[in-house]
């Protein structure tokens, strides 16, 4: 990735993942992604804050080169998850005079993780100022967002605020600055959706407190500068409200036909009630847009054929999935075909349960859907729409 410089002595150094599809394994990315490494030089001393996945150690390390940098100062590691810790033990053995600077819980996870020497680290405390003569660099601890030691890192005189995961998103472009704000905060709400869902209520925390910061732009180690800081923030703010939209997920797996059938009807019911459907056939489906129609929806309904006695494992892993990232929903329920019995409902209903949500009575039924089972269908529409009147 070339070098592009954000402000005066202050450049964007990482490197972009064009065409890489997951994420831990697990979180599609159907833009790529970047690992943004931010080079600082003050009148006095150089930092570099963050740096990038190991695999991308010799583009950072080329792009310092390009700037001829020949002494860093400080290693800033707001995070020591490996996308942006993975070049830290390379840059201490460039950069001799380097310290890696961390707070405690950083310093003992990079220990842990990257195996870097005790020596080498300069821990800091919450609101700790670091010079670099003519730039600072003051450090807020942002815990949470999305590990216990995740960090922010303020430099005042240029009102930027490195945020490393914290308002990021999964997009590989050429763009140093936002220049296409729907887009990115697209990506940023499946970022969010992923990442910090599970952590809404501590993330609204960490909002409030950088919002005591005079700061005009957002650097996150993922994605395009937010030169506006207003439009993640706004986004963020309304993401991690108690408010939620009047809005469905319809989940489901179908083996038969008979589930399909009963969520084909359901969607079009809801619809009729002015009611936004959000429809995921889990066999299909990038689990990443599922995670983010969970960000805002009032209710879930989750669709399973029974199997082996329990639910399709499909289903299993949706609600597995849904469980980890307590979205807001107020309501949700379970909507299925059977052939002879089982325990669909309560397993579900166990995989489920991290959700503060009401569970409406859920609508399992023998076979093909009959006329009798379309009346329970029918109720359910009807109590959905009185709930979402009664609470949105
Ligand atoms: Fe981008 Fe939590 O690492």
């Amino acid at each position: 990735m070339a070098v592009q410089q954000i402000k005066d002595r202050i450049f964007s150094v990482g490197s972009r993942d064009w065409d890489r599809r997951l994420f831990d394994e697990l979180i599609p990315l159907p833009d790529g992604t970047s690992y943004n490494s931010y080079l600082i030089r003050g009148s006095e001393k150089t930092a570099l804050i963050d740096t990038v996945d190991p695999p991308k150690t010799k583009e950072l390390i080329s792009n310092l080169k390009k700037l001829n940098i020949t002494k860093i100062d400080y290693l800033v590691s707001n995070h020591a998850e490996q996308d942006h810790s993975g070049s830290i033990p390379d840059l201490l053995e460039i950069y001799p005079e380097a310290r890696v600077i961390a707070n405690e819980k950083c310093r003992l996870f990079l220990m842990d993780l990257m195996e870097i020497p005790e020596t080498r680290f300069q821990t800091v405390s919450d609101g700790d100022v670091l010079s670099l003569g003519d730039k600072n660099l003051k450090f807020i601890f942002t815990p949470w967002v999305h590990w216990p030691e995740t960090m922010c890192t303020f430099l005042p005189e240029d009102k930027i605020l490195f945020s490393c995961d914290f308002f990021g998103s999964h997009l590989a472009t050429s763009d140093l600055f936002v220049r296409n704000p729907a887009k990115v905060i697209e990506d940023a709400k499946r970022y969010y959706a992923e990442i910090m869902m599970p952590f809404r209520g501590v993330v609204k925390k960490n909002i409030e407190k950088i919002e005591a910061l005079d700061f005009e732009m957002i650097a996150p180690s993922h994605g395009p500068v937010y030169s506006d800081s207003k439009i993640i923030l706004d986004a963020y703010r309304n993401w991690v409200s108690d408010k939620v939209e009047n809005q469905v997920v319809i989940a489901y797996v179908s083996m038969h036909g008979s589930t399909e059938k009963m969520m084909f009807y359901l969607m079009e019911r809801i619809m009729e009630k002015g009611i936004s459907v959000k429809f995921f056939n889990l066999i299909k489906t990038d689990l990443g847009q599922l995670a983010m129609s969970l960000v805002d929806s009032a209710t879930l309904i989750l669709g399973t054929p029974t199997v082996l006695t329990g639910p399709h494992p499909a289903a299993v892993y949706a609600a597995t999935l849904v469980n980890v990232l307590k979205p807001k929903l107020k309501f949700a329920t379970v909507v299925g075909s059977y052939g002879w019995g089982g325990r669909t409902l309560e397993m579900i209903q166990n995989s489920l349960s991290n959700l503060k949500a009401e569970f409406l009575d859920p609508v399992l039924i023998k076979g093909y859907p009959k006329a009798a089972d379309y009346g329970l269908l029918d109720k359910l529409v009807d109590t959905i729409a009185t709930k979402h009147q009664e609470t949105i």
